[in-house]
């Protein structure tokens, strides 16, 4: 996915500050989970142990919730390639810990993953959206509808008047076709297929509207 330079910027340096007021910064479900804001850059800078520990605690919630799909989809290198797009794609990262501070060994119990970009194969001059790259809740947070709770958070997101005043219309992402749940899920809380989602692909893309596009 290519991103300008200055929706990069915007994802790295505004987006944070937005999501400060959004995301709860503790949030008790049986567990006390703290939460954690960081852009990939700050995540590549933290000492190596830690920013080892971080990416496999990712990819391992991402590897537990979906990793057979992306195995039967991408083959056997789709870990290289995620860790690859963890480190390079310009991206906002909530985190959420039973631990407050983020150390070598860190526990990652849900994280999501956000950008903000150009509709995603629309006609640019449509507007700006935030794209989901990623929402992972470990198994023992699934069902407790915290999942819900994150989307209506990136929803107030894209209705923010930051946001609003830098074009954006909606909420759009990516999902296999094959994860029938989350594709349910998605649909569930007001997700559509985008008109231009490529057709005969393992994936579709769902386009949430915030904003009336004209
Ligand atoms: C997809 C995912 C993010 C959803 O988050 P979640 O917190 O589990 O979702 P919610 O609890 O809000 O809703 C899920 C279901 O639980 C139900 N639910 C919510 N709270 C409930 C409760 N207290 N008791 C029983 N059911 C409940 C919801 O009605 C919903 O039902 P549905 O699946 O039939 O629509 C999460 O399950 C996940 O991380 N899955 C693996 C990774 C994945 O697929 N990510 C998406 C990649 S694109």
């Amino acid at each position: 996915m290519s991103i300008s330079p200055e929706d990069a910027e915007f994802t790295k340096e505004i987006l944070p500050g937005l999501l400060d007021e959004i995301f709860p910064s503790k949030i008790n479900n049986n567990t006390q989970l703290y939460r954690h804001i960081i852009n990939n850059e700050q995540l590549n800078s933290l000492p190596l142990a830690v920013n080892k520990n971080i990416h496999f605690r990712m990819l391992s919630l991402v590897d537990d919730g979906i990793g057979n799909l992306y195995r039967g989809i991408k083959g056997r290198g789709w870990k290289l390639e995620k860790l690859d797009e963890f480190k390079e794609e310009p991206l906002v990262y909530i985190l959420y810990s039973t631990s407050d501070s983020l150390d070598e060994d860190t526990e990652i119990n849900a994280f999501i993953s956000l950008q903000f970009s150009d509709l995603i194969l629309g006609d640019p001059s449509l507007g700006k959206v935030v794209y989901l790259f990623e929402i992972h809740l470990s198994s023992e947070l699934q069902n407790q509808s915290l999942g819900t709770r994150f989307l209506l958070g990136i929803d107030k997101l894209s209705v923010s008047p930051t946001l609003k005043a830098h074009n954006c219309k909606g909420v759009e992402l990516t999902v296999f076709i094959q994860n029938q749940r989350a594709f349910n899920w998605y649909r569930k809380n007001g997700y559509a297929l985008a008109s231009d989602s490529p057709p005969n692909e393992e994936y579709v893309i769902l386009f949430k509207q915030t904003h009336s596009v004209t």
